[in-house]
């Protein structure tokens, strides 16, 4: 078993807030709200071409193309966006789409793709939302059908969920066989919910055992984050850290920090740990102190400096973080207005700076960097339009997570 939060937290170097984020940005004349309106008719326009299927995990030239929703990680961000439209309009035209695309996940776990920790990001912002927004019975037995799944891919040894590949067949990657990532903390939302839902404290005590094992192995004690790391299955050995989408091995990739700032914000709300609100502050600050004039970070931190290459996605995951951690700070804690701003800063930045132009692109976010090595990058990627949707939200309305 891994150490206790509180030990783990005091392990890693706090380098504060920024002075940057003391003031509230001015927002006069980029007000939020018509930003929010803007992205809702662009997902609007979208409606009959991903209807029931879905935009691909990142553009082609700034245009989506179409994919099914046998595989991949990414299909639920935009089923998320329908969610979200819906709950801010009102309109059913949103919720009837989120709906026929809710057919398709249910068929997923019977014929598709489900040997992966991703069913969090998918189930939760399809089955969850669906089920928090409706009430429907059956979204919420998607859901942790789903569950299910994930815990299926826990090791007990090390204490954590295996991001990549079938656990029971090791022989067809030695690479991915007992690795743990750093995303991997932005799928636990999905065990949290299914212990609340069905009373059973498996789920949740799963997804604590792997916060702490992230802590102890994929957090460094400089504050940054390794982007994957291995254990022995059997003895729980550490192996060591190593990157996949970063730029080195021993280098920050940016959306990784922002994944663990956001997921281990939200394991302090659902565990009631003030001890991971701990960790991603600290988190948060390493990001803060290397980001962007603005507020938008190069898609890896130790990037050379003439890489100037960005990841908005990761800006608006962490602008969402950020909202979280405040939440979850206490009342009195000035941290959290510092946090609030920078989010503000990011989301106002994201949409002056980053904006897609309607007339070229059917997304919302250009800049985004889905896999820098693999010259993936400055195109739109579905999550990040996702989350500075959510961010959108979370800045102008009053609004009950998926997560
Ligand atoms: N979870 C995969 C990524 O962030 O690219």
């Amino acid at each position: 078993m891994p150490r206790a939060p509180s030990v783990l937290a005091a392990t890693v170097t706090d380098e504060g807030v920024p002075e940057r984020y003391a003031e509230r940005p001015a927002l006069d004349r980029s007000d939020l709200g018509p930003r929010l309106s803007d992205a809702v008719d662009r997902i609007d326009d979208n409606v009959d071409q991903f209807y029931d299927q879905f935009p691909g995990p990142s553009s082609e030239d700034l245009v989506y193309q179409p994919t099914d929703n046998m595989d991949g990680w990414t299909t639920s961000f935009w089923t998320g966006q329908f969610w979200l439209a819906h709950e801010v309009t009102g309109r059913e035209r949103f919720r009837d789409a989120a709906e026929t695309q809710l057919r398709t996940f249910e068929r997923r776990l019977e014929e598709g793709s489900v040997t992966t920790h991703d069913l969090g990001f998918l189930y939760t912002l399809s089955a969850v939302a669906g089920y928090e927004v409706t009430g429907d019975d059956r979204h919420r037995e998607t859901a942790v059908a789903a569950a299910d799944h994930l815990i299926d891919r826990f090791w007990d040894a090390p204490g954590l969920i295996q991001a990549w590949g079938d656990p029971d067949r090791p022989e067809e990657d030695e690479w991915v066989h007992g690795r743990m990532i750093v995303d991997t903390m932005m799928n636990l939302p999905l065990l949290f919910w299914a212990s609340e839902a069905t009373g059973e404290d498996a789920y949740a005590a799963i997804a604590e055992t792997h916060a702490r094992t992230n802590a102890e192995h994929v957090v460094r004690p400089d504050g940054s984050t390794f982007h994957t790391f291995q254990c022995d299955v059997e003895s729980g050995e550490p192996l060591g850290g190593e990157t996949h989408q970063g730029y080195a091995n021993d280098s920050c990739w940016a959306r990784g920090q922002a994944w663990a700032v956001y997921g281990y914000a939200l394991a302090a709300e659902y565990a009631n740990e003030s001890a991971y609100a701990d960790l991603a502050a600290k988190l948060a600050n390493y990001y803060l102190h290397r980001v962007e004039a603005d507020h938008v970070p190069r898609w890896d931190f130790d990037a050379p400096d003439d890489d100037e290459m960005r990841d908005t996605s990761a800006a608006a995951i962490a602008a969402c973080g950020l909202v979280q951690l405040a939440s979850v700070l206490p009342a009195a804690d000035d941290r959290a207005d510092r946090y609030r701003n920078a989010a503000l800063a990011m989301l106002d930045s994201l949409g002056e700076h980053y904006a897609a132009d309607p007339e070229r692109s059917n997304g919302l976010l250009t800049d985004a960097a889905y896999n820098r090595g693999e010259g993936d990058y400055d195109e739109c990627c579905i999550w990040g339009d996702y989350f500075y949707v959510e961010g959108l939200v979370r800045a102008t309305e009053s609004w009950r997570r998926y997560w």
